[in-house]
């Protein structure tokens, strides 16, 4: 088994006024090479945080995250990340935003590669605009050309979608699933946080529910479903009734 990323007893506490605030306990888990996970769990259980922990730009107070073997203690360039809030900078166009990622490279090759990344999300012809002239659903894709252009190894997404009306939502959920089934196109790993207990079941392979604050894991589950994944199907449903029944 090629194991991509662990953690191991991951912990995680905040001081506030002197008083110490625990948010996640303990939480242990493998992610394999070609793997997708979604995490879910109560409002405030720490899913945010522990994605920021992944993606280096927290550290954990207790415990180990390890990336291909070594431990993350700052932001890696093949982990890259998807907010829920967009995160463009709104005085720089959408070409400028995807370059963002791409600093490291030579300039034509950063040109390049953005404007081949705008294509691939559907955005071609925008290059030039600003993220305000741009709907909630395009300037998400905005968000998933720059992390993709960095062709991360692991694509981490903090409930990317939830902002979104349903249908774009749908289309752009299917455009990652793509990336991510390709084995020519990066990533390799998906660790998706959401609210929504179908999309958990349809983007993971596996599903791993935390507790209310602190989170902690109550269950690590593996989807087995044939893809594409058919949210009437029987078993399906079966899937979401069991993680439901395990958040409330
Ligand atoms: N930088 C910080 N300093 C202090 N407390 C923090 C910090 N970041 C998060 N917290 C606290 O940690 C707890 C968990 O926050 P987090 O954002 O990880 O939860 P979440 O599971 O992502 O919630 P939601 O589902 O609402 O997005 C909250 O009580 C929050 O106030
Ligand atoms: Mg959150």
């Amino acid at each position: 088994m090629l194991v991509e990323l662990s953690l191991s007893n991951v912990s995680k506490s905040y001081e506030i006024d002197n008083q110490k605030l625990d948010v996640v306990q303990n939480i242990s888990f493998k992610v394999k090479k070609r793997e997708s996970i979604a995490i879910v769990g109560p409002s405030g259980c720490g899913k945010t945080t522990l994605l920021r922990m992944i993606g280096g730009l927290e550290m954990p107070t207790q415990g180990l995250i390890k990336f291909q073997g070594k431990q993350i203690t700052e932001p890696h360039p093949k982990i890259m990340m998807i907010f829920q809030s967009f995160a463009l900078l709104p005085w720089k166009t959408v070409l400028e935003n995807v370059e963002l990622a791409l600093l490291d490279r030579p300039a034509d090759e950063r040109r390049e590669k953005a404007l081949r990344f705008l294509d691939m999300v559907g955005l071609d012809g925008f290059e030039g605009s600003y993220p305000r002239e741009l709907s909630g659903g395009m300037r998400q894709r905005v968000g998933a050309a720059r992390a993709l252009a960095r062709e991360p190894d692991i694509l981490l997404l903090d409930e990317p979608f939830s902002a979104l009306d349903a249908l774009t939502a749908t289309n752009l959920r299917n455009d990652l699933l793509r990336f991510y089934y390709d084995r020519k196109l990066k990533p390799d790993v998906m660790i998706l946080i959401t609210h929504n207990i179908e999309e958990a079941v349809s983007l993971g392979e596996r599903v791993i529910v935390l507790s209310k604050r602190p989170g902690k894991i109550v269950a690590d589950i593996k989807i087995d479903l044939e893809r594409p994944k058919n949210s009437r199907d029987e078993k399906f449903a079966k899937y979401v009734d069991q993680i439901t029944s395990l958040i409330t």
